[in-house]
Formats: C-alpha cells, structure tokens, sequence
C-alpha cells in the first residue's frame, strides 16, 4: 500500500527573487501607490489585454468600486449567480442594490444565460457573471442581453485570471471586471489585493480616485471616496507572480487533463466548453456521496473544501436582508455535491496519482 501523503489543497508559491523584490521596497522608502504599483498595473492591464488596470485593497474592494463607478443606485437591481463567493451579493447590497439570484447550469456551474433574460425587469441596471472555478460563463448571449437591455456587463473575474472565452482574455469582456489576488487565487500578492480592469478611460479614471478619497490633486477633493488603495510590496510580489502566471496556468490544466482522465469513471468530472479556455482555479468534481468522499480522503491525509456548500441565496445574512428568496433547483443540488481537491501548479505527479487512487477506491467500495 503507498504511504500515507500529506496533500493541501492549494500553496502559495515563494521564492528569493520574491523575498528580495519585497525587501527592495521595504529599503526604498515608498509603500503606498507608487511606481511598483503603475508598473503593476501596466503589467496586468497588458496581461487582461485592456487599456486600463487600477489596484485596489481586495477582490471585494474591485466589486464595490465597480458598482460605484458605474452609478449603481438604490433601487437598481443587478443579476448574479448565487452559486458564488458572498462577496459577489455583498457589495451590492453595501451600495443600497439588490442582487437577483439565477440559477446555473451544471456543466461549468457558472450562470444560465437562458435563465438571465426572465430576470430582466426595468430595474435593472447590471449583470455580473462570476467565471466560477476558472471557466468562463458564456459570455455572448449575456453580451447581446445587455446590449438589447442596455444594462452593464460586470465580470467577476476573481478566480480566473488568464482564462478566455472564444480567444478573448477574461476581463476584458464586459464593461468592467473585478479581481482578487487573495493568497488561494492563481497569481496572489501574499496578501488581500484585487484589480479593476476596463477599457472605459471614464470608469477607470472613476475608480483610481475613488480609492484613493476621491483625490483630486494633493489636498483636492471633487467626489465621494474611499480608502480603498493598493501597496508596493504587493505590486513588487504581483509583479513576480504575474510573469510567471502562465506558466502555472499551463501547469494547472496539465494537471487536471491527469486528474480528469484517472476520474472520469468514478465521479462527474470537470467540464471545459470548446470555446473556453479553463485555468482550473479549482479543480471541482462532483458526486452525490461528497462528504463520506471527503471524510475518506481527509483520512488519508488529502486536504479538500467545498467551495460552496451553502448558495448565497440562503445564506442567513442574505435571507435576513431581503427575504426568503425563490429556490433555484440546480444551484442547490450542485451545492450538496461539489467537492474541490488539491490544485496548485506544484502538485506532483505521484500526488496527483495518489489523490486519483484514493478517490478511485473510494468510488469502488461505495458502487
Ligand atoms: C468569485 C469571487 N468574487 C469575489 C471575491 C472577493 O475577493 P477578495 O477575497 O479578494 O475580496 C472572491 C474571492 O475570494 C471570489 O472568489
């Protein structure tokens, strides 16, 4: 029998030209939105393949800043999936909005589009897809809604930097999208750190000073701000991580092709549509015995997480605020059965192996 492994399900990837880039900033006397972070920002907006990029303190902050750019009022509604991170609803309540929920499909788990159009009312303001796991939502029928609704298009892009739909990079395109660099993401800054990116010079002028108290010059201030700003040790981390950011995208869908083909007779495995192109933020499969699965591999030393097991759409915080919300049937079965397994670009061949065995034994005493 192979030796019990110890396996975490993600890992932050550090090096010395890491450590030294952080100290050349410690020595340099500049720590908030300097160089580092223009030149971060220059690095990833040419990474989106957009005009424009503006750090900010988080994921969170990137959602936030968006709606606020784009004049998301009291009353507005915006469309979402609620098979999702919270902050995705959050932000939107938090500027006085409401979310309305749609439901998924089960393939990628990402937004229906079919469904997008019924939740259209004349209070609608915005739809933001979340390109969940990695892969993208299907971007063109939610395109041509918008454009026939006249509504923005807001990308939750935090898990899927570097992904594409039909060629095009996540990011760049709806009218504006939201990162996160959280320590978990597929590039991080070690730290929370997220971006806004757009091809709108208005909306990015919007949101540079809006993190910044709506900073006009030195001591001039024209409009509502916050302190939402990014630093220049993250830049300096981003900046590394950035450039080797294909690579381990690369290195991650190598490893889920491994994963895939070990699993596909044991459990519903991850879909990659013809037209996306998946950067396996998480690798995601499925079954409806999910937590005697992962009971079985935390046995054997195989970390794992559901990501997500409660909908965000009955999440107490969410039914508090606005109610008990209608039930949406396949984001709350996926819910019962999603389980995420270790991914990271390090992961080992004989890891990836090991994970795959366990599951496969698993699978076949449950059959
Ligand atoms: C889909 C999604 N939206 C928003 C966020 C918020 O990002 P952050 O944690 O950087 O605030 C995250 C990250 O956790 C996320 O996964």
């Amino acid at each position: 029998m192979a030796k019990k492994m110890n396996i975490p399900l993600v890992k932050v990837y550090m090096d010395e030209d890491i450590k030294k880039a952080v100290s050349e900033v410690l020595d340099s006397g500049w720590y908030i939105l300097h160089e580092k972070t223009l030149e971060f920002e220059k690095k990833f907006a040419e990474f989106c393949k957009v005009k424009n990029a503006i750090c900010v303190s988080s994921g969170t902050a990137a959602i936030f800043l968006s709606l606020q750019a784009l004049d998301i009022k009291p009353g507005d509604e915006i469309i979402i999936p609620s098979f999702s991170f919270i902050a995705t609803a959050n932000q939107i309540i938090e500027v006085g909005a409401k979310p309305i929920f749609v439901d998924i499909e089960t393939r990628t788990c990402n937004i229906d589009p079919e469904r997008i159009r019924k939740a259209v009312t004349k209070r609608t303001k915005a739809i933001m897809p979340v390109h969940l796991y990695g892969h993208p939502a299907d971007m063109d029928p939610i395109l041509e809604i918008a454009k026939e609704k006249d509504l923005y298009v807001i990308e939750d892009a935090c898990q899927a930097h570097g992904a594409e739909y039909k060629g095009r990079r996540t990011g760049g395109i709806g009218d504006v999208a939201c990162f996160s660099f959280y320590p978990s993401k597929n590039m991080t800054v070690c730290g929370d750190g997220g971006a806004v990116v757009t091809n709108d010079d208005e909306i990015a002028e919007k949101v540079r000073r809006m993190r910044d108290h709506g900073r006009k010059d030195k001591y001039l201030f024209d409009m509502k701000g916050y302190n939402q700003r990014f630093n220049e040790i993250q830049a300096a981390i981003g900046i590394k991580q950035l450039e080797k950011l294909p690579k381990w995208n690369d290195a991650r869908r190598k490893i889920a092709k491994i994963y895939t083909q070990a699993l596909k007779d044991f459990v519903v495995t991850p879909v990659e549509e013809k037209w996306a192109k998946h950067v396996y933020h998480l690798y995601v499969i499925r079954t409806s015995k999910r937590n005697e699965l992962r009971e079985h591999l935390r046995k054997h030393g195989v970390s794992t997480l559901v990501h997500y097991p409660i909908p965000i759409h009955q999440q107490p915080v969410i039914t508090s605020i606005l109610g008990v919300q209608p039930t949406l049937e396949n984001t709350e079965k996926v819910a019962k059965e999603v389980l995420s397994i270790p991914m990271h670009p390090a992961l080992t061949e004989q890891e990836v192996e090991y994970i795959s065995d366990k599951i496969a034994d698993f699978s076949k005493k449950h059959e």
